[in-house]
Formats: C-alpha cells, sequence, structure tokens
C-alpha cells in the first residue's frame, strides 16, 4: 500500500495535520473496494482530491473517471446528463444520447454538492446504487452499469433530510463510509505551509520573486477565519503575488487583503449590537460579495476572449460552461438569491445601516437596508401564492405555461411550488 506522504505527493496534496492525514488514509483504505463514500466539509477545503485518490488506487483505474458537479446542471437537463435520454424523448432530443452512468460503465463518478440533487433524480440514483439499473429519459428499457459512486458535500445532509430536500435512504446509501475535511481554520499548522506553496507557484507562474511574509504577519494569517478555506487562501497568495512591488509582505499589506478589513466591503454601521451579533451578517454579505466577484472576474475573461476573436458565437461556442455559469438558466442566480433570502432572515435590526449599492434582480428588489415588516411579508407571499396558483389552473398544471405567463423561470416556479407545497 502506498504510504499517505506518496499519496500526499501525487496528488499535490500540503499539509501534516492529524485529520487531514486520517482523511486520505481512509480514502486509500476504501479505494480496492467498491464501498460508496461520501466526502463532506466546508466549500474549499479539497474534497475532490479525495475521490481522484479512490480511483487511482482502485481496480477501476484504467477506467473512466467523472466528475460531475451536480449543483451546476440545470434541473431540467440533470436526469439526461446523469442517464442519458431517447431519441425524441422531449424537444431537442435530436439524437439518442448515453449518459454518464452508461459511459463511465467500469469507472468511477465523482457527484459533487450532491446535496443539490432534485428529488426525481434521486430515485434514479437510488436505484442505479441498489442494482446497477437505470433507464434512459423517454426509454422502458432498463440497463445495467458498474459505477463506482464518490459523492461530496458541504451542506449538512441531516438537515437536508429533515427539510425533505435529501432523501435519507439515499443518504445513508451514498454515505457507507464518510471521510470528512477539517476546515483550514482547524489546521492552523498547514495555514504557512499552504501559503509558501502557493506564494512559490504563483512567482514562477507570474515570473516574479517569490513574496515571503514578515513574522507578525505570518501571525495574522493564522488567526484569520479563512471561510473559503484553501482556496480563500489561494486566492489572497495569487492577488499579493500579483499586486504587491515590495516582496516581503508586512502584517499591515496581508491584512488589506483579508475580508474583515477588506475597505472595499460594505461598512456597518452598528449602534445597537455588540460586535459578535454581526458575524453570521457579515459572513452573509461576505458571501454575497465573494460570489459577485467570482462572476465579475467570469465576465472579465469572457469579455477578453470577445476582444480578442471578434466574433460572439465562436466565443459563445467555446465557453458554453462559463456562459451557463454565469447567466444560470435564464436571469437568475439562484446561491445570490438564498443568500439574500438568509439576510432577510436575520432581520436586521432598526439601527443598523448597511451602506451597499441597492442590488435589483429580475423578479424582486433587494434593499439590504431595508426593513420588511413581517405582516407585509406574509401578505405579499400570499398574492404570490394566489398567483402561481391561478396561473397553473389557467394551464391546466403546466409548469412551462404558467412560468412563461408569471415572467419567472421554470426553475424559479419550481421551487416555489415546492416552497408553498403546491
Ligand atoms: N491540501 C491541499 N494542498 C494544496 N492545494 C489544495 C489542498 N486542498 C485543496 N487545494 C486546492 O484548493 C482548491 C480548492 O479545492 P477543492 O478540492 O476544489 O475544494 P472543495 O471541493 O472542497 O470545495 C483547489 O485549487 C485545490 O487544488
Ligand atoms: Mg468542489
Amino acid at each position: 500500500m502506498e504510504s499517505i506522504q506518496a499519496i500526499k505527493q501525487r496528488f499535490g496534496i500540503i499539509g501534516n495535520d492529524a485529520k487531514l492525514n486520517r482523511a486520505i488514509e481512509k480514502a486509500i483504505q476504501v479505494a480496492p473496494t467498491d464501498i460508496s463514500v461520501l466526502v463532506t466539509g466546508e466549500s474549499g477545503v479539497g474534497k475532490e482530491s479525495i475521490p481522484k485518490i479512490i480511483h487511482q488506487l482502485s481496480h477501476r483505474k484504467h477506467g473512466k473517471y467523472i466528475a460531475v458537479n451536480c449543483g451546476a446542471i440545470p434541473e431540467g437537463t440533470i436526469d439526461s446528463e446523469l442517464f442519458g435520454h431517447e431519441k425524441g424523448s422531449f424537444t431537442g432530443a435530436t439524437q439518442t444520447r448515453e449518459g454518464y452512468f452508461e459511459v463511465a460503465d467500469g469507472g468511477t463518478i465523482f457527484l459533487d454538492e450532491v446535496g443539490e440533487l432534485p428529488l426525481t433524480t434521486q430515485v434514479r440514483l437510488l436505484r442505479v446504487l441498489e442494482n446497477g439499473e437505470f433507464i434512459k429519459v423517454g426509454s422502458s428499457k432498463v440497463q445495467k452499469t458498474n459505477v463506482r459512486i464518490v459523492a461530496a458535500t458541504n451542506v449538512n445532509m441531516f438537515e437536508a433530510i429533515k427539510k425533505e430536500k435529501f432523501r435519507e435512504d439515499l443518504y445513508y446509501r451514498l454515505s457507507t463510509v464518510d471521510i470528512n475535511i477539517p476546515p483550514l481554520r482547524e489546521r492552523k499548522e498547514d495555514i504557512h505551509l499552504l501559503f509558501r506553496k502557493f506564494a512559490s507557484d504563483f512567482a514562477l507562474k507570474y515570473k516574479m520573486p517569490t513574496i515571503k511574509l514578515e513574522d507578525d504577519a505570518v501571525a495574522i494569517l493564522v488567526k484569520h477565519r479563512w471561510n473559503g478555506n484553501i482556496r480563500e487562501l489561494r486566492n489572497v497568495a495569487e492577488q499579493i503575488s500579483v499586486l504587491e512591488q515590495t516582496r516581503t509582505i508586512s502584517a499591515v499589506t496581508l491584512q488589506s487583503y483579508l475580508p474583515s478589513q477588506g475597505s472595499n466591503l460594505p461598512a456597518i454601521i452598528n449602534t445597537s449590537k455588540s460586535e459578535s451579533d454581526f458575524s453570521s451578517e457579515r459572513e452573509i454579505l461576505y458571501k454575497v460579495l465573494f460570489d459577485m466577484k467570482g462572476d465579475l472576474n467570469d465576465l472579465k475573461k469572457l469579455t477578453m476572449e470577445l476582444m480578442k476573436s471578434g466574433n460572439a458565437s465562436d466565443v459563445q461556442k467555446k465557453n458554453e460552461g462559463l456562459i451557463q455559469k454565469i447567466y444560470g438558466d435564464e436571469d437568475e442566480d439562484e446561491s445570490f438569491d438564498d443568500a439574500v433570502e438568509d439576510l432577510e432572515v436575520l432581520s436586521i435590526p432598526e439601527k443598523t445601516i448597511i451602506e451597499t449599492p441597492t442590488i435589483e434582480n429580475s423578479q424582486d428588489k433587494y434593499h439590504f437596508a431595508e426593513e420588511i415588516e413581517e405582516e407585509e411579508t406574509l401578505s405579499l407571499q400570499d398574492k404570490e401564492l394566489e398567483l402561481i396558483k391561478k396561473s397553473l389552473e389557467r394551464h391546466q398544471g403546466k409548469r412551462k405555461l404558467a412560468a412563461a405567463e408569471l415572467g419567472i423561470s421554470e426553475r424559479t416556479l419550481y421551487r416555489k411550488i415546492k416552497q408553498y407545497d403546491l
């Protein structure tokens, strides 16, 4: 059996944390079996290397390895992506298509963000897990496949089960073995190690001398919360590597790159609450801003390509994935909506003024600083419910038509139907 150290080297994993080592050890142990594994841990902790290790150390290593981000595929196409479809099974299905479960026969499928799978897809997945059987969309023929599944999630699955968003039976089927990757803030010893590795990678990439942290900067680095974990750390290392002229980084300079002191973040003027009460609201704001920044970077990339190529349809073809990521299906950004919803739920007190621009969504207008009276919200909800019901009745339950009439996407309508239990 390959040693943990050798595996780390082979897969580019930095760190010596005991829990991280245990996670890698578990991956090595389960690899030769076909046991299903659920990798858990916050976003950015490095979950993606676990399924790769498992696949590479298994007898399936010459088979296919397919990583699927369940959260990024629109609900309407996910069954077809995973299980394939028959020609003519829906508008646009001009060809019979093999799904990942057929293509990966004899290999491994990594289902990332598995908590995002729609319930209907969960039923199909359970069947594959139980007896290797699946049926293409629009077909009645049962097919067989032999696929090893490794799933990952950054959401609390027990909560998802309680909210009936995730099937309990599927959860237990997926998580025969649970491999947990600890958040970076619990791996303090690894933080500077990782930073040095990223600093040297980026120095090479950008052909500049490697940045180095002064001692008090190291202390700040280790104390930071790293809510975005290794992804955030890498991002900070990259920004500093590119932007700082002086290659010895002081505590003050480092601090200016960390969110808690970030000058480009909304100022939270607090008159009634203690500092600690704000942490969760602030975290949500950070998340919103992080997401916006990510979108902005994607847009920048797209704009650059457009400028370079000058041919819009070429660029569109080449960047389908990116365009899908930025614009989602139609015009909405679910994670953003969810974050804002969370923010509203937290009920910002009267005297709190959060200075941030008003952000308008296609359907709703959110004003962060706005006080929303509960009654008003309720009656609005009633109206919405009534409108949705009427529209669905008028169109004999056809969601597509109702969504078009209501001016919202099918996915939003689907979410509302679930929310109101229609
Ligand atoms: N131990 C590690 N050593 C070096 N890089 C890592 C480590 N863990 C994660 N990374 C890097 O951090 C980023 C986020 O990791 P990823 O596996 O995508 O996180 P997750 O899937 O948990 O959100 C990736 O760029 C990955 O290469
Ligand atoms: Mg991931």
